[in-house]
């Protein structure tokens, strides 16, 4: 992959702090300086791609997907809603496809659901720009009926391309069918919510509600509520 310039800019800035920062110690007396590993945990997974490469590694993502015609959700999407936020992101919400409102603006969450989903985000300390959000189904279902099995499988891969860029610590799944896709369960979401599961990557999901779900059942807000305090507790455990 090339190194975009404004990488090799920060390196070279790095590298001019670091000089200083050496400079200053000699000034001062000093023989060595003192590193500090980083805890074993803290360290890079594997294969991770760096921070500052991952917006373009999310557009490599968005530019495989084309203009797709891999399903029948295409014929009736206005746009492709591909996910919005941090490409750095440690929590990832995932829904299930776009709304009216998401397919006219192509971005994920920005109607009468996405204002609850802002509030839950708020909710945990966190700001919309700090964390990810994606969908499973990047077009439109017609009418807003539920994704279809096909669909999903279709366009699952590319959800789990932009997970393993992004690499995040937790993933809060919205509702069942998210839920489903990315556990591979036909287990109910009443069940799932509110207990961590792991996927083969590392990366721990939570499952919750759907907010268009809570709108219509403000009654389990309780319980969703629940699971944001528990993901909110994991967020702030670790890197
Ligand atoms: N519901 C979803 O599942 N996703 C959106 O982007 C909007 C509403």
């Amino acid at each position: 992959m090339k190194l975009p310039d404004e990488l090799k800019q920060e390196a070279l800035e790095i590298v001019a702090t670091l000089h200083d920062y050496v400079q200053l110690q000699r000034e001062r007396g000093l023989k060595t300086v003192p590193v500090s590993a980083p805890p074993a945990a803290e360290k890079a997974a594997p294969g991770a791609i760096p921070s500052p490469l991952k917006k373009d590694a999310l557009r490599d993502v968005r530019e495989e997907i084309g203009d797709c015609t891999r399903c029948r959700l295409h014929a009736g999407r206005k746009n492709i809603v591909f996910g919005t936020g941090n490409p750095d992101a440690r929590l990832v919400f995932v829904g299930e496809g776009p709304g009216e409102e998401e397919d006219l603006q192509a971005e994920p969450f920005v109607g009468k659901a996405g204002q609850l989903l802002t509030r839950m985000i708020q909710a945990i300390q966190l700001d919309r720009s700090e964390v990810y959000i994606a969908n499973v189904v990047k077009c439109r279902p017609p009418d807003n009926r539920d994704p279809q099995e096909d669909e999903m499988a279709t366009c699952l891969p590319f959800l789990k391309k932009q997970l393993a860029v992004i690499r995040p610590r937790i993933v809060c799944t919205l509702g069942r069918f998210s839920t489903q896709a990315l556990l591979g369960t036909k287990e109910g979401i009443t069940k799932l919510r509110g207990r961590f599961q792991r996927l083969e990557n590392g990366i721990m999901v939570m499952p919750t509600y759907h907010p268009s779900f809570l709108l219509r059942s403000p009654e389990k807000k309780r319980e969703a509520w629940e699971d944001l305090q528990k993901v909110q507790k994991e967020y702030q455990a670790g890197p």
